[in-house]
């Protein structure tokens, strides 16, 4: 007998009644509420499923996924799945071995016949069909989407972790805690910014800075409403508010492990409830300047050669795009730009024709990866330029590589020389 409240439908899928798919992912779901203390379970709009690429999930992941589809687990909620490691149709053109491909189509296999959506993207929100509204509950295992849905859409999700997500994605339940709960959304650092925050690569140091004095924390920005372009009204998060909005909340998650964080006057729930959001406990946080951020995050001062520039981290927007496409008109690339997307993204930047654009200068949009989650070794790169905060944080941890960070015209002035000049 459950100490966690459960309705009869609920007792039916934990004992088996809708098949050991079900069952198995009712089993994670529960035990997580007892670990939480969870009173009850909240019904899910939405899921997005981490842990996809097979450079993370490795042999055991290939299995335990296939085992669980082949056990007739369905999710019943619209459901998207983070990049996996490679691009669908350029796999063998890249030079990816089938040891690895194999392997990884398996996983996208797993998934579409659990019925998952292979949007192989970490920004749902950005796409129309999967974009989440204020209040809606949420099971959403990446850790920048959790952070951007929380904060700027207003709606409720924890940091869940890649079987949690699907556990959630299949019961249609999450235990009711944490980011769930009103209590736990009020802020815990007040957070001033004296210095100027201009470009995607300052929100990203910025979120180095509070991401590591934060840590778990809800930080409360003051007054970081006078850099941010206004709020779209219409739902749509592809501009260029959202662009700053999605690289400060990745970093925050990364640097730190923020899923939370307010903008006075400007995010929904900061906007509707204003100081009664913050705890009375708060600590204060003051940010001079950013140069220490960019010191750390621009790790390597002495390399000039770039195997590869990189943009678009979260996965890039429409905005993003066309900026990059913009200032490459013209140009010819020494060296590889990966301009990274979700494909439905890049459809739509086709049409207008950017993607055309960025390749004529002998860049790529890459669609389904990113230079995190693909296996950058066998691509043979081993430096970076990215004006991504999470990008700079992860990718010589995961991907081994060097790293220059900056903001955008640097990059692409990168890409265009082959070389990082900045600062000479
Ligand atoms: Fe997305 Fe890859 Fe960055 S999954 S948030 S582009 S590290």
């Amino acid at each position: 007998m459950s100490d966690v409240k459960l309705t009869s439908e609920e007792q039916g899928m934990l004992a088996g009644a809708e098949g050991p798919g079900v069952k198995r992912a009712m089993e994670i779901v529960v035990a997580l509420a007892r670990i939480y203390g969870a009173a009850d379970l909240a019904s899910v709009a939405h899921a997005q499923i981490a842990g996809v690429s097979y450079k993370n999930v490795g042999d055991a992941g290939v299995e335990f996924l296939n085992r669980w589809a082949d056990e007739g687990a369905k999710v019943r909620v619209p459901t998207t799945l983070n990049p996996m490691g490679m691009e669908r149709g350029k796999w063998q053109e890249w030079g990816i071995s089938t040891d690895f491909a194999v392997p990884q189509l398996s996983v996208i296999d797993a998934f579409a016949r659990m019925g998952v959506t292979p949007t192989m993207s970490c920004t749902p929100y950005l796409y129309r069909e999967h974009t989440p509204k204020r209040g809606d509950v949420l099971a959403w295992a990446e850790s920048s989407a959790v952070a951007f849905a929380n904060s700027v859409v207003g709606a409720r999700s924890n940091r869940e972790g890649g079987p949690s997500a699907i556990a959630a994605a299949v019961t249609g339940r999450t235990a009711r805690y944490g980011y769930h709960l009103d209590g736990n959304r009020r802020a815990t650092h007040m957070v001033e910014v004296r210095c100027p925050v201009k470009s995607v690569a300052d929100f990203g140091a910025l979120s180095y800075t509070v991401g590591k004095a934060v840590g778990n924390g809800v930080p409360w920005f003051v007054d970081l409403a006078a850099w941010l372009p206004p709020l779209p009204s219409n739902g749509t998060w592809g501009g260029l508010a959202g662009d700053r909005l999605k690289t400060l909340g990745a970093g925050l998650a990364a640097y730190g492990a923020v899923a939370l964080y307010h903008v006075a006057g400007y995010t929904p729930e900061a906007r509707d409830l204003g100081a009664s959001l913050i705890r009375p406990d708060a600590q204060r946080l003051i940010i001079d300047s950013l140069a220490d951020a960019y010191r750390v995050m621009d790790a390597d001062p002495d390399l000039r050669q770039i195997d590869l520039v990189t943009v678009g981290c979260p996965h890039a927007s429409l905005t993003e795009i066309a900026q990059v496409a913009d200032t490459l008109a013209g140009k010819r690339l020494a060296t590889r730009l990966w301009v990274t997307t979700g494909e439905i993204t890049r459809q739509a930047a086709a049409e207008l024709g950017y993607v055309q654009a960025i390749e004529a200068a002998g860049g790529e949009v890459v669609a389904d990866t990113c230079a995190v989650v693909a296996p950058m070794r066998m691509l043979n790169v081993r430096s970076m330029a990215t004006n991504a905060g999470k990008m700079a944080c992860y990718a010589p941890m995961h991907s081994g590589v060097r790293m220059r960070f900056g903001d955008l015209e640097q990059c692409l002035e990168a890409a265009v020389t082959g070389e990082w000049r900045a600062g000479e």
